[in-house]
């Protein structure tokens, strides 16, 4: 009976290779099935399994150890020359149910606080290779998700930062040079190569950003009905295909309260699947902390958790007394500068409050914020804030 775990992963130079837990290399099945799925199992950090089922060998992902390849000699013969019709293959459909409920929180990174829901969800739409975006307000772990996703996939993975560029043409396409010997050429750009590379996942950060030239650049590399980049505006000018199993994970942040942002068109938004990312809850956040700093002490811990935690509750009232949630990106600072000795409400001084306005003296949102901070901050004094005539700038 031939049933054994192997290990997969890939050498150094991109090759599969498939290893018996005493290190017996064994050659790659031939059938598209098989090598998929061993694919799959490199891709989600698994073993392969590999058995007889009805006269072929039937291959699969596996968190089981790896087992010795000698008890097993008519494995080495299977092998050296498998020519299989595999039957009775649990279908794709099956192992992607499997995959996407059952393995897939296993590929979270710990320190991702992330919905599991909109974890499974975004897991399901790379395999399923949608366009994906992840919309959410400022600091609340959109790029990281994103990354994380990219992380867990072993696939070849592209990184392309559009709020920050000025020049999407050059970004997206490429650039024209002149030289005195070639007359005019043209380089392509790090994005052209992504799109031609099959099975890549391409990460576009902060498209909400983009210059909108990008955004009419991308509509048809992002439409599933055309998938193609054009390289100049003109009709009819030369177009560049986007490779099979090529995959786009963009990052937006929308809504109102997203002034500086542009607005992304509905047709843009229309080619993607959205996938929201909250703010975490008080709670949550102090979870976070605690894995980040393990060894500062819990009263901070909690002020820092229940101040933001208020200000997010505060957001989600109907008519909030601030603007913006202080976010998760400035919670992780805040702790970072207590675990270096600073005080909370130091922390606080140079973290939160610059991002709050103090426009309108006592009616400001800085006010507001002050005040929520003092009602965690014991400062052995009984005065009220609410109290004092004017507050300190
Ligand atoms: N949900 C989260 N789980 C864990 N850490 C988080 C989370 N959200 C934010 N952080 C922390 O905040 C930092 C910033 O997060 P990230 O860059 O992913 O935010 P973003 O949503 O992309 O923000 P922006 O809209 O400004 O691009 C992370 O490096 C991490 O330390
Ligand atoms: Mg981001």
């Amino acid at each position: 009976m031939i049933d054994f775990i192997l290990t997969a992963y890939r050498d150094s130079n991109k090759n599969i290779v498939l290893e018996s837990k005493n290190g017996v290399k064994f050659n790659m099945p031939k059938d598209d099935d098989s090598i998929r799925k061993i694919k799959q199992a490199i891709s989600f950090k698994q073993n392969v399994r590999a058995k007889m089922e009805n006269g072929s060998v039937v291959f699969g992902a596996t968190k089981a150890e790896p087992t010795p390849g000698k008890a097993f000699p008519e494995l080495m013969e299977m092998a050296v020359d498998y020519v299989a019709a595999p039957v009775n293959v649990p279908s794709e459909q099956a192992e992607l149910i499997n995959f996407v409920h059952t393995e897939a929180k296993n590929l979270k990174p710990d320190l991702l606080m992330m919905n599991p829901l909109s974890w499974k969800y975004l897991v399901r739409s790379a395999m399923r290779g949608k366009n994906i975006m992840m919309t959410g307000p400022a600091g609340c772990g959109k790029t990281m998700a994103a990354k994380s996703l990219v992380n867990a996939l072993d696939r070849p993975e592209f990184y392309f930062n559009l709020g920050a560029t000025q020049d999407p043409r050059s970004t997206l396409i490429g650039n024209t040079h002149f030289s005195k010997e070639d007359g005019t050429y043209f380089t392509e750009s790090e994005f052209v190569k992504a799109i031609q590379t099959e099975d890549a996942v391409i990460l576009l950060d902060e498209l909400s950003r983009a210059h909108p030239e990008a955004w009419n650049i991308l509509m048809t590399v992002l439409d599933q009905g055309q998938r193609y980049l054009r390289l100049d505006e003109a009709e009819g000018s030369p177009t560049i295909k986007v490779a099979k199993g090529v995959c786009f994970i963009a990052t937006a942040n929308i809504g109102n309260e997203y002034t500086s942002t542009r607005v992304i068109d509905r047709a843009m938004l229309d080619r993607f699947t959205i996938i929201e990312m909250e703010m975490l809850d008080g709670d949550a956040e102090k979870d976070l902390l605690t894995m980040l700093y393990p060894n500062l002490d819990r009263e901070s811990i909690d002020i820092i958790g229940d101040i933001v935690g208020d200000t997010r509750t505060e957001m989600a009232t109907e008519s909030p007394r601030i603007s913006t949630a202080i976010s998760t990106r400035a919670s992780v600072e805040l702790a970072s500068l207590v675990y270096d000795g600073f005080t909370v409400e130091e922390a606080a001084n140079v973290i939160i409050y610059p991002q709050y306005d103090s426009a309108g003296g006592v009616d400001s949102e800085r006010t507001f914020v002050k005040q929520i901070i003092q009602k965690y901050i014991s400062d052995g004094s009984d005065e009220d804030l609410f109290n004092t005539d004017g507050i300190e700038e």
